[in-house]
């Protein structure tokens, strides 16, 4: 690991944005970190895109050891951030330190992210001092997408707006070492942003943040369907692999694949006994 929170408390001062992206194995950790990432998140939105459940609430512990395991495995320079999921930290502070540890020990995290402020600063304390770094997650929490009614921008309101920049600072005054923004209007990212030490990581909350992360699936086009309005498109994947599936089934029904360059030789001689048995 090269890059540490205090690295990323570095980067904020000097104005230098942070890049974050999710990432749920081995190999695309390994391609992200290859590419300079400084922060893979283990995101549970793992339980969208990978396990293909309709939201996050359905994953568990065990679900999001595996695939921490399966990126750390594959970031050699990046810090590995992974996310506790429902209900692993709501209970109570014991509950939420023993699953922090078991995310660092048996899955290879550097750092875990929860979702909330305001409620759940006390936990965010204990895990804090029992030497697990932090990062927060507040505006829309998807973990919350029934209580929040859907998966709606947060803040809109004076009220809301207030509600929001409360959790930003309570999670700093727990110890947090960063806080992810989002689905919250620009304006109020911008002020957040200004207000905390701490580095902000937008998502669905404009440009000022100190740094932004994407999800996987989302900036790769691994989804041909559906876009959110927060992602941009860096590649289109879904479509070069949906073609390269018909290019190689074509050669397999054609017989063009695969050919003497793809096969392996043995002396023919070999197989006379086999073929006079
Ligand atoms: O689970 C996840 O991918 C996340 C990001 C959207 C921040 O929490």
């Amino acid at each position: 690991m090269t890059t540490t929170i205090r690295k990323l408390a570095e980067m904020k001062r000097a104005g230098e944005k942070i890049p974050m992206v999710t990432a749920y194995d081995y190999t695309a950790a390994r391609i992200a970190d290859a590419a300079g990432i400084p922060i893979i998140l283990v995101g549970d939105s793992l339980g969208m895109v990978v396990l293909g459940y309709d939201s996050t609430i359905p994953v568990t512990m065990d679900d999001m050891l595996r695939h921490a395991r399966m990126v750390s495995r594959g970031a050699s320079d990046a810090l590995v951030v992974v996310d506790l999921p429902f209900m692993a930290y709501q209970v109570d502070a014991s509950e939420a330190m023993r699953n922090a540890g078991r995310l660092m020990q048996e899955g290879g995290a550097h750092t875990v992210k929860l979702e909330g402020g305001v409620a759940i600063a006390d936990t965010v304390r204990r895990i804090v001092d029992a030497g697990v770094p932090v990062m927060g997650h507040i505006g829309l929490t998807p973990q919350s997408v029934n209580a929040l009614g859907g998966y709606r921008v947060q803040g809109r309101t004076r009220a809301a707006a207030r509600r929001v920049l409360d959790d930003a600072l309570a999670l700093q005054n727990a110890g947090a070492y960063s806080v992810v923004l989002e689905c919250v209007p620009s304006p109020l990212a911008r002020l957040i942003t200004q207000r905390l030490a701490i580095p902000t990581i937008g998502i669905g909350a404009g440009p000022d943040c100190d740094g932004q992360v994407q999800v996987f699936h989302d900036m790769l086009g691994l989804f041909a369907d559906f876009v959110p309005r927060h992602a941009r498109r860096y590649a289109s994947l879904a479509g070069d692999i949906g073609a390269a599936f018909r290019r190689y089934a074509d050669d397999v029904r054609s017989g063009a694949f695969p050919t003497a360059a793809e096969s392996f030789t043995m002396n023919e001689s070999l197989l006379a006994d086999l073929r006079d048995e």
